[in-house]
C-alpha cells in the first residue's frame, strides 16, 4: 500500500479526486495526513470526513524562517513515512531543508503543459500566449519552481472564446484523473520510487489515456 502525506493550500479538488480514487479501489493507496499552511484550506475538511489526520502549518508562526517553515513541514510529514509526498495546490515555496528529506519523493500537479508558463496563474499565461492546446504536468518537484522530471502529463484543447476560468475547469478535470492515474502507477510498481531515468517510457500510456 502507497502510503501518502499531501499538502494543500485551498479547496482540495485535487485530494477530493485522489481520496475518491482510494475509495473506489483504482488507486491502491493510503492518505496517511493532509497538511495545510492555511488553517481554513477547504481541503481540510474533506481530510477529517475521510477520517484522514488534518495539520495546519502556518508559514508565519513565530516569524520564523522558510528554512525553518520548511523544517517543521518535513518533520511534521516523516512522522508519517510516506513513500510519497504530494502538493496538490501547495502554495508555499518548498526548500533544501523539506526536499532532502524525501529524495526524489515529492511529487506535484501544475496546471500546464510543462516546461511552458511556470509558476502562477499558468492557464491565463497559456491564453496570452495564444496556444492552441493545454493541460497539466504531474511531476518530481525540485528547487526551482515547476522545473522537476515530467512523470505524466495530459492535453486539453483551447477553445477560442476561453476565459482563464474556462480554461481552468477544463484542465482540472483532467488534473483529477491524471494525478490519481500518475500515483497509481507509482503504487502498482510500474514507476519505480526514486527513478528518474526511465520515467517517460513508463508513464506514456497514461499520456495516450487522456
Ligand atoms: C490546481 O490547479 C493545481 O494544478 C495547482 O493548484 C490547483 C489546486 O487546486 N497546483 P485544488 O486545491 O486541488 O482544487
Amino acid at each position: 500500500m502507497l502510503k501518502l502525506v499531501v499538502f494543500i493550500s485551498g479547496r482540495g479538488s485535487n485530494l477530493k479526486a485522489i481520496l475518491s480514487h482510494i475509495e473506489d479501489g483504482s488507486l491502491k493507496a493510503k492518505v496517511c495526513a493532509v497538511i495545510s499552511d492555511k488553517p481554513d484550506a477547504a481541503g481540510l475538511e474533506l481530510a477529517r470526513e475521510a477520517g484522514v489526520p488534518a495539520i495546519v502549518i502556518p508559514r508565519m508562526a513565530k516569524s520564523r524562517s522558510l528554512a525553518e517553515f520548511n523544517t517543521e513541514l518535513a518533520t511534521t510529514a516523516l512522522r508519517y513515512s510516506p513513500d510519497l509526498v504530494v502538493l496538490a495546490g501547495f502554495m508555499r515555496v518548498v526548500t533544501t531543508e523539506f526536499l532532502s528529506a524525501f529524495p526524489e519523493r515529492v511529487v506535484n500537479i501544475h496546471p500546464s503543459l510543462l516546461p511552458s508558463f511556470k509558476g502562477l496563474h499558468a492557464q491565463k499565461q497559456a491564453l496570452e500566449a495564444g496556444v492552441m492546446f493545454a493541460g497539466c504536468t504531474v511531476h518530481y518537484v525540485s528547487e526551482e519552481v515547476d522545473s522537476g522530471g515530467i512523470i505524466a502529463q495530459a492535453v486539453v484543447p483551447v477553445h477560442p472564446n476561453d476565459s482563464e476560468d474556462s480554461l481552468s475547469q477544463r484542465i482540472l478535470e483532467k488534473e483529477h484523473k491524471l494525478f490519481p492515474a500518475a500515483l497509481q502507477a507509482f503504487a502498482s510498481g510500474k514507476i519505480k520510487i526514486g527513478d528518474t531515468g526511465k520515467i517517460q517510457q513508463e508513464t506514456h500510456s497514461l499520456i495516450s489515456l487522456y
